[in-house]
């Protein structure tokens, strides 16, 4: 079941996005905490949201997502982190996350969303979660995140063009 992070979710959050691997050690609880922190504080804004994924009302969170529209452009929605616990993975959870930004996103108006990761081999199975979805890859910025490790940006329109 999916329900909104609560401020007492934050350390297992911070804890599962650790175990995803995708992060240094350290780097997670300095990066999502602190976005964590801000979001229950409301200090990042209108539409600021995360989702948990929880196997019951009193589970622990086995995956988390974090979304919100840019400033930037109107019905432009970014999402920021997806994760699901390793022992979770491959069995839907990540795609029931997506969908619930994308039912969000679209019910709020929202055009298109955009997420961003990593082109190394080691996101092979991210970059195929994503286009297996709907995502298309629009951009590459070479050496991105480290020399040889590029940002791809991959989008998706929720709805028809007018
Ligand atoms: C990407 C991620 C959120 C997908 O979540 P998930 O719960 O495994 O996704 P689902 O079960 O809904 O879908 C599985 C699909 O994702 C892909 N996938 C990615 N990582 C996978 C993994 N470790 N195990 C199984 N499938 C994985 C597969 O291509 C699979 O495709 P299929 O449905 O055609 O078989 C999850 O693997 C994850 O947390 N990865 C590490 C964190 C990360 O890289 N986040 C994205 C940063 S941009």
């Amino acid at each position: 079941m999916l329900r909104p992070a609560a401020p007492a979710d934050s350390p297992a959050l911070v804890a599962l996005a650790a175990a995803t691997g995708v992060f240094q050690p350290g780097e997670a609880e300095a990066l999502l905490g602190g976005v964590l922190d801000d979001l229950h504080a409301g200090r990042l804004g209108d539409g600021h949201l995360a989702r948990v994924w929880a196997d019951g009302p009193d589970g622990p969170p086995l995956g988390w997502v974090y979304f919100a529209p840019t400033p930037k452009a109107d019905g432009v929605w970014d999402l920021w982190w997806i994760g699901v616990a390793p022992a979770a993975q491959g069995r839907g959870v990540g795609g029931a996350l997506l969908g619930a930004v994308e039912d969000h996103a679209r019910a709020a108006g929202g055009r298109v969303l955009v997420v961003e990761t990593s082109g190394t081999p080691a996101f092979d199975p991210v970059r195929r979660f994503y286009s297996a979805r709907g995502y298309a890859a629009g951009g590459r910025v070479p050496d991105f995140y480290a020399d040889g490790d590029d940002k791809v940006i991959y989008a998706k329109r929720l709805r028809g063009r007018v």
